[in-house]
């Protein structure tokens, strides 16, 4: 396994935080995964004492406190726009306006990214679950206490949906459809299905997707309601559950990492040429254009950008083959 390929994921939930270790390559937990539950307030300086705790932890179980290159990807309920959460749904309103990257990055004295807690969800089920190989416009639902919503098209993430927000009969859709809203409003799976079932016609005809995918811990009981649902497209359960966030968030940390460090490489590669074309030991051409043509290419993956799950395959195409140019 690669430095690459291992990081931290943490997915903060509105009853619990989650964390552990992850193998991004073949979205698998390397370790257990550890849990507390969401302080309330969920306001940041409680919150990201807990998910530090379990960071540390989590790099203790995996053997990797020393090694700093390890990153970490944090999933956070909340809109993301370049590493600074704006929205705060289910979670305390101090997350609004913080600059959650910079201050988690400090806190765990590990590079960190922050993203939409659906859109690492959703990252993770369409590289590994059930939207793998999938083409087209693919939607995943997490229901949660929340509804998350992650739109993919042809594998890559539009960040930032906030369709669980979506207004039914004047009412936010996730009052009345999250799993906790079933919960709250004491329903059997057959009528909140009927709830659930309204949600997402209204979804669809604003989406018009070719796939849904229901994600969050209520999908290991699918057979429950999907079977009830009429909606147009076909919808299919949620393959990696309740661990999609965690693994969602740790591609998304190794992908930035990784991008980085190759446009490090690259930029130092290139000012070795530069200096050694001043010295008229190499020619000037053809290389120094395949290396800023890279260059370029991978400084597109901006702070707090999801990263589309095919990119990293592009990205590791050899530098100087065709194909990269
Ligand atoms: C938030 C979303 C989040 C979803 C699931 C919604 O209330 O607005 O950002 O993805 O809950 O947690």
């Amino acid at each position: 396994m690669t430095d690459s390929s291992r990081a931290i994921g943490v997915d903060l939930g509105g009853s619990g935080i989650k964390a552990a270790l992850v193998d991004t390559e073949r979205g698998r937990l390397l370790t257990e995964r550890v849990r507390v539950k969401t302080p309330g307030p969920a306001e940041p300086t409680a919150v990201i004492a807990e998910m530090r705790s379990l960071v540390n932890q989590s790099a203790v179980a995996g053997g990797v406190t020393t090694d700093a290159d390890v990153p970490v990807g944090v999933g956070i309920p909340s809109v993301v726009i370049d590493g600074v959460t704006v929205t705060a749904a289910n979670i305390d309103a101090g997350w609004i306006g913080f600059p959650a990257r910079a201050t988690l990055s400090e806190a765990f004295g590990r590079q960190t990214v922050v993203l939409n807690d659906a859109d690492a969800a959703g990252l993770a089920e369409i590289r590994f679950g059930a939207g793998a190989g999938r083409s087209g416009t693919v939607l995943v639902v997490t229901l949660g206490t929340g509804i998350g919503s992650a739109l993919f098209l042809d594998g890559r993430l539009v960040p930032n949906l906030e369709l669980g927000h979506v207004e039914i009969r004047g009412r936010i859709g996730e009052a009345r459809a999250s799993a906790a809203a079933r919960i709250r409003r004491n329903l059997g799976w057959e009528r909140w299905a009927v709830d659930l079932d309204e949600y997402l016609h209204r979804v669809d005809a604003l989406v018009w997707p070719d796939l849904i995918i229901l994600g969050g811990g209520i999908s290991k009981q699918a057979d429950r309601f999907i079977g009830r649902l009429t909606v147009r497209p076909p919808v299919v359960p949620a393959q990696l559950q309740n661990n999609a966030g965690i693994v969602g968030a740790a591609m998304h940390a190794a992908e930035r990492a990784w991008a980085e460090r190759t446009a490090e490489r690259t930029a130092e590669r290139s000012a070795e040429w530069t200096t050694t074309d001043r010295t008229s030991e190499r020619p000037t051409t053809e290389p120094s254009r395949i290396e800023t043509a890279t260059a370029e290419r991978t400084s597109e993956t901006a702070p707090g950008e999801p990263i589309a799950p095919h990119a990293r395959d592009e990205r590791t195409r050899p530098i100087s083959s065709p194909a990269s140019s």
